[in-house]
C-alpha cells in the first residue's frame, strides 16, 4: 500500500517561509488533539480511524447485506455532509456507469433530500417504479427541511408499496443518539438506526454511519478506506510542519492567500472524483468562509474543463491557485493502435496508453499554468483505491481544520446557513417564524 505524497515545488514556496509557521501550527496541533476525546466538542474526526467502534462496522455491513439482498434501489436521503462524502466516495470507487451496470449484489443508489426539485424527486419515483427499494435517511440535526421533505414522500411510497409493518424493515435512520425530529420518529417506529457521534459535524462526518452505510452497500471495501484514514492519522501526528505534508498544505494555503490568492481550484484528470471535489468544496467552503475571510474553493476537471475554465485559469485575474489530484497508474489502462492510414494523424501516439497521454496533458497543463502565475500544490495517489482515498478524506479533513485555525475562525460552525433558512421558513409561515 502506497502512501498519498504532497509535492510543492510548484507553489515556489521557500521551506524556510513554512517553516516561520511552526510555532502557530504546533499550537493548533496541541489544541485539536487536547479537544478530539470530548463528547462535547466537534473534534471527534480526529482520532475516528482508530477509535472505529467494530460493532459498529458488523451492524453496517449486516444491514448493507440486507439492502444489497433485498433492494434494487438504495434512497440515500441527505444533504450537505449528510450526502456529499458518500457520493464522494462511491462515485470515485465504483465504474462511472455503476447505475447503468447494477449487478444483484449492488443495488443502484440515489440521492434525494440534496434539492426542492419537483422533476427530480419525481424522475427518482419514476426509475424506482415496480422494483424493491430500501432508503437510508441521514441527518444529524434530524431537522432539515430538504431531506425531510424527500423521506415523507419516500417513506409514505415505500408504507403505500410494502405496508407499514414491511416497510419498517426498509428504512434505515441515521442520526443523533438522542436528539431531533428524526431520532423521535425512528424511536417510534422501530426503524433501524445508526448513530452519528455527538463530537463530529456534519461535513467531518464521512468515516461514521452517515457515509459508511450507503459506501457498504455498492458493495466498496469499507475496512480498506478505515485503514487509508488510519495510516494517515498516524503519519500526520507529527507536530512538526517540515516532516507534516497535511499541516504544510494548510500552510502553503494561508501563504498563498495572504498574498492574494484567494481562490483555490481542485483540479482533477478523473471525472469519477465529481463529487469528491463536491465534498472538498463544501468542506473546505462551510468551514472556512466566515467573517469576511476565506479561501474560495472551486473544482475543475480536466482535461473537459481545460476547454471551458481553461481559459479563466491562464489568463484571467490573478488570484487562483490549484490543488491537483494526480493519480499515478490505472489497473486497466488502454493502448492506442496504430492505424495504417493514419487520417486523423494520431499514429505518433500509436502503443501509448490513455493514462500516459493524461498524464503528459496534466504536466502540460500544471508548467503553463505556473508559468502564467497560478501556483500549483501536486497530491498524488499511486492509485485510485479505497485505502488512497481513505487517506484523502482524512488529510482534507485535518488540514481544514488546521486552515481554519490559521484564519483564526471556528472551522467547525456554519452559522451562516441560517440566514437563508430563517427568510425561507417566514415565506412559508413556518410556526415560530411568522413575524
Ligand atoms: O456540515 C454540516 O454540518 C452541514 O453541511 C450539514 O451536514 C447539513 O446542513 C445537513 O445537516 P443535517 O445532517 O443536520 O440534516
Amino acid at each position: 500500500m502506497v502512501d498519498i505524497k504532497l509535492d510543492t515545488k510548484y507553489t515556489n514556496i521557500a521551506e524556510k517561509e513554512i517553516i516561520k509557521y511552526a510555532e502557530q501550527v504546533k499550537t493548533i496541533h496541541n489544541e485539536l488533539h487536547k479537544r478530539a476525546d470530548n463528547k462535547k466538542d466537534f473534534v471527534g474526526w480526529l482520532n475516528l480511524p482508530s477509535n472505529c467502534d467494530q460493532k459498529e462496522i458488523e451492524k453496517i455491513k449486516k444491514a448493507a447485506q440486507k439492502i444489497q439482498d433485498d433492494s434494487d434501489f438504495l434512497v440515500v436521503i441527505g444533504i450537505g455532509g449528510s450526502y456529499l462524502g458518500a457520493r464522494a466516495v462511491i462515485e470515485s470507487l465504483t465504474s462511472t456507469f455503476y447505475n447503468l451496470k447494477k449487478t444483484k449484489k449492488a443495488p443502484i443508489i440515489l440521492y434525494a433530500g440534496n434539492n426542492i426539485s419537483s422533476d427530480y424527486i419525481n424522475d427518482i419515483i419514476d426509475i424506482i417504479g415496480y422494483k424493491d427499494f430500501s432508503i437510508n435517511v441521514i441527518s444529524k440535526s434530524g431537522t432539515t427541511t430538504e431531506p425531510a421533505i424527500a423521506f415523507r414522500i419516500f417513506r409514505e411510497m415505500l408504507e403505500d408499496k410494502y405496508g407499514i409493518k414491511e416497510a419498517r424493515k426498509r428504512i434505515y435512520v441515521t442520526t443523533d443518539g438522542k436528539k431531533g425530529a428524526l431520532k423521535a420518529l425512528a424511536k417510534q417506529e422501530k426503524y433501524t438506526t445508526f448513530d452519528i457521534p455527538d463530537n463530529i459535524g456534519g461535513r467531518y462526518s464521512v468515516l461514521t454511519p452517515v457515509g459508511l452505510l450507503p459506501i457498504a452497500v455498492s458493495g466498496i471495501n469499507i475496512d480498506k478506506l478505515l485503514e487509508g484514514a488510519k495510516r494517515a492519522q498516524d503519519k500526520y501526528m507529527d507536530q512538526n510542519v517540515k516532516y507534516n505534508d497535511c499541516y504544510k498544505y494548510a500552510v502553503i494555503r494561508n501563504i498563498l492567500y495572504n498574498n492574494d490568492k484567494d481562490i483555490e481550484i481542485l483540479t482533477t484528470y478523473e471525472p469519477k472524483m465529481h463529487y469528491f471535489t463536491e465534498w472538498w468544496k463544501q468542506l473546505y467552503g462551510e468551514s472556512e468562509g466566515k467573517e469576511g475571510k476565506g479561501i474560495f474553493p472551486a473544482g475543475v476537471e480536466f482535461t473537459t474543463d481545460l476547454h471551458s475554465m481553461g481559459q479563466y485559469i491562464q489568463d484571467g485575474r490573478r488570484n487562483l491557485f490549484e490543488t491537483v489530484i494526480n493519480i499515478k497508474k490505472y489497473k486497466f489502462d488502454l493502448k492506442i493502435n496504430m492505424d495504417e492510414d493514419n487520417l486523423d494523424g494520431l499514429n505518433y501516439l500509436a502503443g501509448k496508453t490513455l493514462h500516459y497521454v493524461n498524464q503528459k496533458a496534466m504536466e502540460g497543463t500544471i508548467q503553463a499554468h505556473v508559468e502564467g502565475d497560478v501556483p500549483n500544490i501536486v497530491i498524488s495517489l499511486d492509485e485510485l483505491n479505497e485505502y488512497s482515498i481513505g487517506q484523502l478524506i482524512y488529510f482534507f479533513e485535518l488540514a481544514c481544520a488546521v486552515s481554519g485555525r490559521l484564519l483564526d475562525i471556528n472551522p467547525f460552525d456554519q452559522p451562516g446557513v441560517e440566514k437563508y433558512k430563517t427568510n425561507m421558513f417566514k415565506l412559508l409561515k413556518k410556526p415560530g417564524y411568522e413575524s
